[in-house]
């Protein structure tokens, strides 16, 4: 029998410095109006010097298994997406078994930028489908503003830091639903830090390895590949509009997540936002909203959510998933 694979946990956390738009105001020639009428972002939060991404993926995980009811020990696969590792290697989410002292299971990073943790939680439903996983800790971590050059107002305004997390577990009862993910490498340099290890090692190690952005070109894409992305799995799971409750979206854009909800004909209302307060936080996006809206009480057992996410490769993904 082909088993379920269910959030049975979630668990988020942002470091304690907020950088608000007026702040950004005396970094770069901006204004707090226009951040916020652009992108719906106020603030942000940004990593405290020596404070990592597997600082933040601990943090997350550890509220996430607290929320499970699970210690460290019940977990038998580890995966984190994230853009920001801590190390060229080990992965991060080794470093992450290392400080929950679990010994033994599979633990790797995936990397698909901000559709980074749909492209975890694709991985970690398949093991858990087959059975090869009883109960996974997937994490979304990022440490964006190590990766932003904050002399460049038309990207640095736009992320944060963060994380958020989610035990998935083996269930006879539904979970996640369905899975589509997508990428296509032709559009790489819309949306890229364009340099790494292998091709400007020095320009990492002296911290100048950062993001760039053509804002509306990837907007326009971001628009047309999610609205078509939200359509295929009601379309691969033969459900209507009216029978989702919540979206729960990447937090890129006001705009865009609007323009996503539109063609889902949902009301905001019923869909999760973030953004004002986290900013863009890559592959924690999806899951510190999820958290959010799980321990605010609006998500709720039985409920039926999509998932979606757009990031640099371009990556995409969209899910359903029965709370
Ligand atoms: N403050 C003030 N002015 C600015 C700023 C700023 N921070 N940034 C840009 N401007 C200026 C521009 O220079 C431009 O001036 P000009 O007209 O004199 O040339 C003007 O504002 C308008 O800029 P646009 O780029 O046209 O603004 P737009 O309305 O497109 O909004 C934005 C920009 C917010 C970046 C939008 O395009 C966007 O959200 N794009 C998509 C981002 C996204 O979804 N990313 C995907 C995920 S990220 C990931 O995977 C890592």
């Amino acid at each position: 029998m082909t088993l379920s694979a269910r959030i049975t946990g979630s668990g988020s956390y942002l470091p304690a410095k907020v950088l608000t738009n007026k702040d950004l105001e005396g970094i770069v020639d901006t204004t707090e109006d226009w951040i916020y009428s652009r992108s719906g972002i106020r603030q942000r939060h940004i990593a405290a010097e020596g404070e990592f991404t597997s600082d933040l993926a601990l943090a997350a995980s550890r509220e996430a298994l607290r929320s499970a009811g699970r210690a460290p020990s019940d977990v038998d696969l580890i995966v984190v997406a994230t853009t920001t590792a801590d190390q060229v290697f080990p992965s991060t989410a080794c470093l992450l078994q290392q400080r929950l002292g679990i010994h033994g299971c599979p633990a790797f990073d995936v990397q698909a930028v901000c559709a980074g943790f749909l492209y975890a939680l694709d991985v970690v439903y398949r093991y858990v489908a087959t059975g090869a996983s009883r109960c996974a800790l997937v994490v979304g971590a990022e440490t964006f503003s190590r990766i932003l050059n904050w002399e460049d107002r038309t990207t640095c305004v736009l992320f944060g830091d963060g994380a958020g997390a989610m035990v998935i577990e083996a269930s006879e009862s539904p979970g996640i639903l369905s899975s589509h993910i997508h990428a296509d490498g032709a559009f790489k340099d819309l949306l890229c830090v364009p340099v790494g290890v292998s091709t400007a090692y020095q320009e990492v190690l002296d911290g100048r390895a950062y993001t760039e952005m053509q804002g509306k070109e990837v907007f326009r894409w971001a628009v047309s590949t999610l609205g078509d992305a939200v359509i295929e799995i009601l379309d691969a799971n033969g459900i209507e509009k009216g029978e989702i409750d919540w979206l729960v979206p990447h937090q890129a854009n006001i705009r865009i997540i609007k323009a996503i909800a539109k063609r889902l004909d949902l009301s905001m209302d019923q869909v999760v936002v973030t953004i004002d307060k986290h900013g863009n936080t890559s592959a924690a996006s999806v899951p510190l909203a999820f958290d959010t809206a799980v321990r605010d009480g609006r998500i709720r057992s039985g409920d039926q959510v999509i998932f979606e996410a757009f990031g640099g490769g371009f990556t995409w993904g969209s899910m359903l998933v029965k709370i």
